[in-house]
């Protein structure tokens, strides 16, 4: 037996440390366990961290290339080096996930390496690579073990040529062309990328639309903007099969809904991105009579905890949208319950970003959910054409929405498309998160010049009428 906790955490992506380090502050004696070699998850090894920092990298490849002539600033002999680049990516990466370890120890988490392994209520055994375990007891266990790439059948992932969003992050050539499966967050973001870089990007639909669940108008004008940059998107069309015995990968695919004939498309790479899900192997979750949702996510009630008392879950393991801020409130709420105090997570306010140029964010509600629930609401908009500080910098793409209840004026929901989008969006989410109206968005002084000044033009358009329109 190595140990006795209030509280083991399995799994140290933003769901389990945060949860583990705010457990910790808060008085409890705490462990975490990780299979990785580095602590920080999907999120910080090879999600949001590595992608940010290549998407960053990428965009300032593009703008020294297309962007700055405009602004008068010429470049000659403007050079990719990507191994250069993923050094950038590399250094980013190893910064934050040393940051977490630094934290751990700051904070007292004791840490233990190795598969985690629920061994009914109130033990955790830990498997080292080695082979070797020990059994660690606790009061309370936290599950944290996120999510993975889900898989198009029959379609092999070698990570080289055939990769998930893991494998796409570290290509040490710019493909000539690039194929996506799936035109969600990953795609986009990954696929902006590439593009950006030099590739030819064909991003294949199985929906009519793109970014499923994203306000629809937001949606439409993302992808005409997209389409401006270069990407391809190809929609209502699946995937059938890819053939990767030649030096090309000869991708099939057809109409999704079976009609019409079928085309072959030639590529480098293929990237598959159509959805993550929960990662339970070998967690013993069975074996200990914890229940699973309908999709394969552990089921938890109000206050994270599973059927099995004592047993908790958090973050991409449970239902919910997939992201490192909703796990890491989750983590938050959860140390706070065990600690007696009131946790909880507003799911009215959860923003959602994606790190394309321009950025796309949402928060709340969208139009299609109002009209779903038979909402009376008013909309107000605002395009950062008519935004000074966007013209000086040369970035007038986009527009701001903001949603409104049509009787009680109070902000239900908000969606930016435009430079600094994923930034600019939390106005909104906090003056929701105080039950704001859009009059109170309108009348609070803004700095000029800011994009801001269209998120507030948006809340004037909403109720009475902007100035700059
Ligand atoms: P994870 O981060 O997946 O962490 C789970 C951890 O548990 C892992 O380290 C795993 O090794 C460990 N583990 C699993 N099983 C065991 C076991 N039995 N024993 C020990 N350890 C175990 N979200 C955003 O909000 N913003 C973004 O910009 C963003 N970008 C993304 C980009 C990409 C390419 C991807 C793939 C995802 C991105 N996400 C983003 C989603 C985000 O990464 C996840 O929502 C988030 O990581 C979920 O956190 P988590 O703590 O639930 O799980
Ligand atoms: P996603 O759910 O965002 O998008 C998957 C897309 O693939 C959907 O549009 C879906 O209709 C499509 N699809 C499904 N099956 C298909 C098929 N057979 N052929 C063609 N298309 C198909 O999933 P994605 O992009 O893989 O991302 C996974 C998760 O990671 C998301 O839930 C997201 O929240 C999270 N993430 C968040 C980021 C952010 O916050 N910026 C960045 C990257 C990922």
């Amino acid at each position: 037996m190595a140990g006795s906790y209030d509280l083991v955490v399995i799994g140290t992506g933003p769901g389990g440390y945060v949860c583990a380090i705010r457990a910790a502050q808060l008085g409890l004696k705490v462990a975490v366990v990780e299979k990785r070699a580095t602590y920080g998850g999907t999120c910080l090894n090879v999600g949001c961290i590595p992608s940010k920092a290549l998407l960053h990298a990428s965009e300032m490849f593009e703008e020294a290339g297309h962007g700055f002539a405009k602004l008068g600033v010429k470049i000659s002999g403007l050079e990719l080096d990507l191994p250069g680049m993923q050094a950038h990516k590399n250094d980013t990466v190893k910064a934050n996930v040393d940051g977490v370890a630094f934290l751990f120890k700051k904070n007292k988490v004791e840490t233990f390496r190795g598969t985690g392994k629920i061994k009914g209520a109130g033990k955790v055994e830990v498997t080292g690579e080695d082979g070797s375990s020990q059994t660690l007891e606790t009061k309370s266990i936290v599950i944290a073990t996120g999510s993975e790439s889900a898989g198009v059948p029959g379609v092999e992932i070698d990570e080289k040529r055939v990769v998930t969003s893991t494998g796409a992050l570290e290509l040490d050539k710019v493909p000539a062309r690039l194929l996506v499966v799936g035109a969600g967050v990953i795609g986009l973001e990954i696929g902006s990328v590439w593009r950006r870089l030099g590739s030819e990007v064909t991003v294949v639909e199985f929906l009519d639309r793109i970014l499923p669940g994203m306000d629809d108008e937001v949606a439409k004008q993302s992808q005409r903007l997209l389409a401006k940059q270069g990407m391809t998107i190809k929609l209502s069309t699946k995937v059938t099969g890819i053939d990767t015995s030649g030096s090309d990968l000869k991708v099939s695919v057809a109409p999704a809904k079976g009609e019409g004939s079928s085309e072959t498309i030639d590529a480098d790479v293929v990237l598959v991105a159509i959805g993550r899900r929960p990662y339970t192997e070998g967690l013993g979750l069975e074996e200990a009579g914890v229940q699973f949702d309908d999709r394969r996510r552990v089921a938890v009630d109000a206050h994270y905890q599973t059927n099995v008392p004592g047993i908790y879950a958090i973050g991409d393991v449970i239902a919910g949208p997939m992201l490192a801020h909703k796990a890491e409130d989750e983590g938050v709420a959860v140390a706070e319950i065990l600690s007696g105090q009131k946790g909880h997570v507003n799911y009215e306010v959860i923003p959602g970003v994606v790190y394309t140029m321009p950025e796309i964010a949402v928060v709340g509600a969208s139009e299609e959910m109002l009209k779903a629930a038979g909402t009376q609401y008013k909309v107000g908009k605002f395009p950062f054409t008519a935004n000074g500080r966007a013209r000086a910098m040369g970035h007038t793409d986009g527009f701001v929405k903001v949603l409104a209840d049509a009787k009680t004026d109070r902000v239900l929901g908000g969606a930016i498309v435009g430079a600094g989008a994923g930034e600019m969006i939390h106005e909104i989410a906090v003056l929701m998160e105080f039950g704001g109206s859009s009059e109170d968005l309108a009348r609070t002084c803004h700095a000029h010049p800011t994009m801001s000044e269209a998120v507030r033009e948006a809340a004037m358009a909403a109720g009475f009428k902007p100035i700059h329109m």
